[in-house]
């Protein structure tokens, strides 16, 4: 019988601690310690991020290997976040793989956080369906956006890329201005759905190629907002639901153009989304709509895979691993690492 092949995924790139435990591309566990303490603050504080991470890590890690009911001398190796994400935050679960790797003498896994968000598509689950290569992977989260014609497991080139804000970081500004607390792109998404998204209409920039850009979105609508709050102070509450659907709305028509164009451009009507905002119902119905309309071959992931995760790590860890693709002690944590 084949040997249980183990793989613990540590990730800890932005304001969330998570550990799991991978077992031949099967999830065992996936543990996560959301960081409440941003909140307050609106945005994610990276010295107080850092900080949390180095609380959570132990817990959080020990969670992971209970609930997989497996000891950590049974682990075949670690998978850690390299990048990107934010360099302190990064440290703290680089440094606990690489001492955990180190004393139990077993092999580390350096893993593109990015890369991660597209190939959680290759965990085995019912729920969940294996794209073929080559397809067009698009990246949506909080610090990305991002268009990667994906050849390969770790063949990815990038075609096109956010100018400024991601779409995530959009989704959470303009939030921000409406009075909804850190991240609001959950919140937008849900008012969203009882209002009208053609209440207000905004620009959607005219980008060359395939890169996209959503800080003259944001501007336009903090502009709208202020504008509209001096005539009408109440404004904001009382039109939040149709001011959600509306941004919601031109958010999504912004990188949809994009995708549109990669698809026609390329000829590959595969596309695969990953990171926080594929959780976005509003997406999630639009490309459901595509699949229908234009025969586009759609990949979606289950919730607890879009927004931050350590299942995703742990199964780049484990194709990485099958690849023997194997990191080392002295590789560095990297808040810009590149595909
Ligand atoms: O991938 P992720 O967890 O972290 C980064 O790598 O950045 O993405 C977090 C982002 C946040 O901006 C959050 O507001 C957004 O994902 N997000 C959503 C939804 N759920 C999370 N945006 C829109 N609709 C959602 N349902
Ligand atoms: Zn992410």
């Amino acid at each position: 019988m084949k040997q249980p092949h183990y793989i613990l995924g540590i990730e800890s790139s932005c304001d969330d601690t998570a550990a799991a435990v991978i077992a031949h591309n099967k999830v065992l566990s996936n543990c996560i310690a959301n960081q409440k303490i941003h909140e307050q603050y609106g945005g994610v504080v990276p010295e107080l991020a850092s900080r949390a991470h180095q609380s959570n890590i132990v817990p959080v890690v020990d969670q992971a290997l209970q609930e997989a009911g497996i000891t950590a001398d049974q682990l075949t190796a670690i998978a850690y976040t390299q990048g990107p994400g934010l360099l302190g935050s990064l440290l703290v679960g680089s440094s606990f793989a690489k001492s955990m790797a180190l004393a139990l003498d077993i092999p580390l896994i350096a893993v593109n956080h990015m890369q991660a968000h597209l190939l959680v598509h290759f965990i085995e689950q019912e729920d969940l369906r294996a794209p073929d290569f080559p397809f067009i992977g698009v990246t949506l989260s909080g610090g990305h956006t991002q268009l990667v014609l994906v050849k390969d497991y770790f063949d990815m080139e990038l075609l096109g890329t956010t100018l400024d804000d991601a779409i995530g970081e959009a989704f959470d500004k303009c939030g921000k201005v409406m009075g909804l607390s850190y991240p609001s792109g959950p919140a937008i998404d849900s008012l969203a759905k009882e209002g009208n998204p053609q209440a207000f209409s905004f620009p959607i920039p005219n980008v060359p190629q395939f890169d996209v850009s959503y800080s003259g979105l944001k501007t336009a609508f903090v502009n709208f907002l202020h504008k509209n709050t001096q005539q009408q102070a109440d404004f904001v509450t009382k039109h939040q639901k149709d001011l959600c659907a509306s941004l919601q709305f031109t958010l999504i028509e912004v990188i949809m153009q994009k995708i549109a164009q990669v698809v026609e451009a390329s000829q590959i009507k595969r596309v695969v989304i990953g990171g926080g905002v594929s959780a976005n119902s509003e997406i999630r119905r639009v490309l459901a709509e595509k699949k229908r309309t234009d025969d586009w071959d759609v990949y979606i992931p289950p919730f607890a895979y879009t927004t931050d995760n350590a299942a995703m790590i742990g199964i780049v860890g484990a194709l990485k691993y099958t690849q023997n693709q194997f990191g080392s002690l002295d590789a560095v944590a990297d808040p810009r690492l590149k595909f």
